[in-house]
């Protein structure tokens, strides 16, 4: 039987192959895939473990709380709070920035995340995750939100944890994306594959259709095209799949390719989108980019994108690299 590699073992042999890994960054990944263990153990938990339902609280962003939204929130932040690699952490569920406490000491790095993502599908059992990016702290006194204020692109480690039918970790540190499925028994992730590449074309496209009559025309022009199939320009059936859980879409795409939109829709104009920039669309183009993908905002990469704002919207276009360069292409057409 091959040598099964674990996520300790991996993080190891990386920062000796090409030091890409700092001591802190690895005791930080660590950490981070610690807490989704937990967080894992609480979603299988399920109706026995009393974390189903709404909690009776809002976000910054107005949303209705569930209650696995605010477990997974605080165990990612008791996880990491002590072991010295922090500076400070952002959540989808708080709104300001949480500085780490004064009895512990300080690190350098920042940790951004949305600890459950795809809340509407908790209780009715369908696959849900937690997001995560890093960024180092820039250099200076004390730390604020504006340190957090960082292009994707300066992401040293960006990944996702999935809880479906298995818990799979999914990892970036910039050396392509490798992926670790939890063993129960054993309770480490164990590495499962490693270099994704999702394929160039694909024939799968994963929208919220509902909303189509709001979109801006050439998100319209290229689902019409998708839709028309065979007898349309593409020359091709198309399939659909929109699970309702990004983390679970994004798993799809990077498993066997497709393209995922979110895209800005006027229904409220001045939101650039519904997902969140600094936890949801960096962390996952990074991912996507380090695969062979792409991701766009329909007129930028979505890694260039300077934030203003620690909750800033962003509509999103992601996956294999043909279709995604399309949709971009229609923006720029429609200009
Ligand atoms: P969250 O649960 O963290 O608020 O994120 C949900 C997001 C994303 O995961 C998903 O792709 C999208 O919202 C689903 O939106 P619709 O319900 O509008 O389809
Ligand atoms: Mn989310
Ligand atoms: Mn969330």
């Amino acid at each position: 039987m091959a040598q099964r590699i674990s996520l300790t073992r991996y993080l190891v042999e990386e920062q000796r192959v090409d030091g890409s890994i700092p001591a802190q960054l690895r005791l930080l990944l660590e950490v981070v895939a610690r807490a989704c263990k937990s967080i894992s153990q609480a979603v299988n938990k399920g109706a026995l473990g009393g974390v189903l339902g709404t909690a009776e609280s809002e976000n910054v962003q107005g949303e209705i709380q569930k209650k696995l939204d605010i477990i997974a929130n605080e165990v990612l932040i008791e996880a990491n709070e002590w072991g010295g690699h922090l500076a400070a952490m952002a959540s989808e569920e708080m709104e300001g920035i949480y500085l780490v406490p004064n009895r512990y000491p300080q690190g350098e790095y920042l940790l951004l995340f949305d600890p459950l993502d795809g809340s509407s599908n908790i209780d009715v059992n369908v696959s849900i995750g937690t997001i995560f990016s890093v960024l180092v702290k820039p250099e200076g006194e004390g730390v604020s939100e504006q340190d957090f204020l960082q292009a994707g692109a300066k992401q040293v480690a960006a990944g996702y944890c999935v809880y479906g039918p298995q818990t799979t970790l999914v990892l970036t540190v910039g050396d392509g994306v490798a992926m670790f499925t939890l063993d129960r028994e054993q309770g480490s992730f164990v590495l499962t594959q490693e270099k994704v590449m999702i394929p160039e074309d694909t024939k799968e496209f994963a929208v919220n259709m509902s909303n189509m009559r709001h979109w801006a025309p050439p998100v319209t022009r290229y689902i019409e095209e998708c839709l028309q199939g065979k007898d349309g320009p593409r020359d091709k059936d198309f399939n659909m799949r929109w699970i309702a859980s990004m983390v679970a879409d994004v798993h799809r795409i990077l498993t066997r390719g497709g393209v995922f939109m979110y895209p800005w829709d006027k229904r409220e104009p001045e939101k650039a989108g519904k997902l969140r920039l600094m936890y949801e669309a960096n962390p996952m183009s990074w991912l996507i980019e380090q695969a062979g993908g792409a991701a766009t905002n329909g007129k930028q990469r979505i890694l260039e994108i300077q934030p203003d704002k620690l909750h800033q919207r962003v509509s999103v276009i992601l996956g294999s690299k043909n279709e995604v360069d399309r949709v971009t292409r229609y923006h720029a057409e429609a200009e």
